[in-house]
C-alpha cells in the first residue's frame, strides 16, 4: 500500500559511453518504446551529451540527468561542472555519490553530502547513491554502513527538500557484473534505508521517497526486483545503453 504513495522512477546511467551523435542515436530509439510509461522515466548522460538529449527529449515524458556535478558554484576548479550550470540547461536530475565515483574519483561521504547541498541549491533532484562493497557484505555490515552513507549525504537536507532526493542502492558488488542482488536482499537492505529515513524525517516523509535498486539491473530480472514493497525503481547501467531492454526494465515499473 505504501508503494502506492511513491512514484516508481527508471533512471539510466550511460557513464563514459555514447558520443554525442550515438545519444541522438540511442535516445530517439526510447522514445517512442517509453512514452506510455507510467513511471518516471529519466536518463543521466555525460555532460557532453546533455545539449543534445535534452533537444532530442523536448516534448516527450523523458526527462535527463547528469551523472555528477561539483559543489562550488563556479570558480578555479579546472575540469568541473557546477550544479547551476546544469539547472541552466535544463537538466533535472543528478546522480550524486556513485560507487565509481567514490572508488575511483576520491568521493567520500563529506564530499557527496557537499554535492547533495550544492544540487539541492540549484534546484535539482539528486539520485543519491548508496551500497556496501562485498568484504562489507560477507563481514555482515552492510545495513550500518549504508545507514551512515545516507546519513552522512543527507545532513543539513530538510523535509522538504527530501522530496527532491531519490536513493539508489546500490551493492558494488552488483555494479556491471552480472551478479544481481537476489529480490529479498535488494528489498532488505532499501527497506533499511527507508528505516534511516524514517528515524531522520519521520513515517511519513519516509514512505513518500523513491529508493531505486541499481547493480545488474536488467530486462529479465527487472520484474522480480521491482515487484518488492520497497524497491520503488531502478538505476540501470548497462541495460541502459539498449533501448529495448531499457523499455521492459519502464514498462515492469509502470505496471
Ligand atoms: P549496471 O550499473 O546496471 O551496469 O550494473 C548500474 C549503475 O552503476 O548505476
Amino acid at each position: 500500500m505504501n508503494k502506492q504513495l511513491r512514484k516508481a522512477v527508471i533512471a539510466g546511467n550511460w557513464k563514459m559511453n555514447k558520443t554525442p551523435a550515438e545519444a541522438k542515436t540511442l535516445v530517439e530509439e526510447m522514445i517512442p518504446l517509453t512514452k506510455d510509461a507510467d513511471c518516471g522515466v529519466v536518463v543521466c548522460v555525460p555532460y557532453v551529451d546533455l545539449c543534445t538529449v535534452l533537444d532530442a527529449v523536448k516534448g516527450t515524458n523523458i526527462e535527463v540527468g547528469a551523472e555528477n556535478c561539483h559543489w562550488e558554484k563556479s570558480g578555479a576548479y579546472t575540469g568541473e561542472i557546477s550544479a547551476d550550470m546544469l539547472t541552466s540547461m535544463g537538466v533535472k536530475y543528478v546522480i550524486i555519490g556513485h560507487s565509481e565515483r567514490r572508488t575511483y574519483f576520491g568521493d567520500t561521504d563529506v564530499t557527496v553530502q557537499k554535492r547533495v547541498r550544492a544540487a539541492l541549491d540549484a534546484g535539482l533532484t539528486v539520485i543519491l547513491c548508496v551500497g556496501e562493497y562485498l568484504e562489507q557484505r560477507e563481514q555482515g555490515v552492510t545495513n550500518e554502513l549504508v545507514a551512515m552513507q545516507t546519513k552522512i549525504a543527507l545532513g543539513g537536507v530538510s523535509c522538504e527538500e527530501l522530496s527532491r532526493v531519490i536513493i539508489a542502492y546500490e551493492p558494488v558488488w552488483a555494479i556491471g557484473t552480472g551478479k544481481t542482488a537476489t529480490a529479498e536482499q535488494a528489498n532488505e537492505v532499501c527497506a533499511e534505508i527507508r528505516r534511516v529515513l524514517s528515524s531522520l524525517y519521520g513515517s511519513e516523509a519516509a514512505n513518500g521517497v523513491t529508493i531505486q535498486y541499481g547493480g545488474s539491473m536488467n530486462a529479465k530480472n527487472a520484474e522480480e526486483l521491482l515487484d518488492q514493497p520497497d524497491v520503488d525503481g531502478g538505476l540501470i547501467g548497462g541495460a541502459s545503453l539498449k533501448a529495448e531492454d531499457f523499455s521492459i526494465i519502464v514498462k515492469a515499473a509502470s505496471r
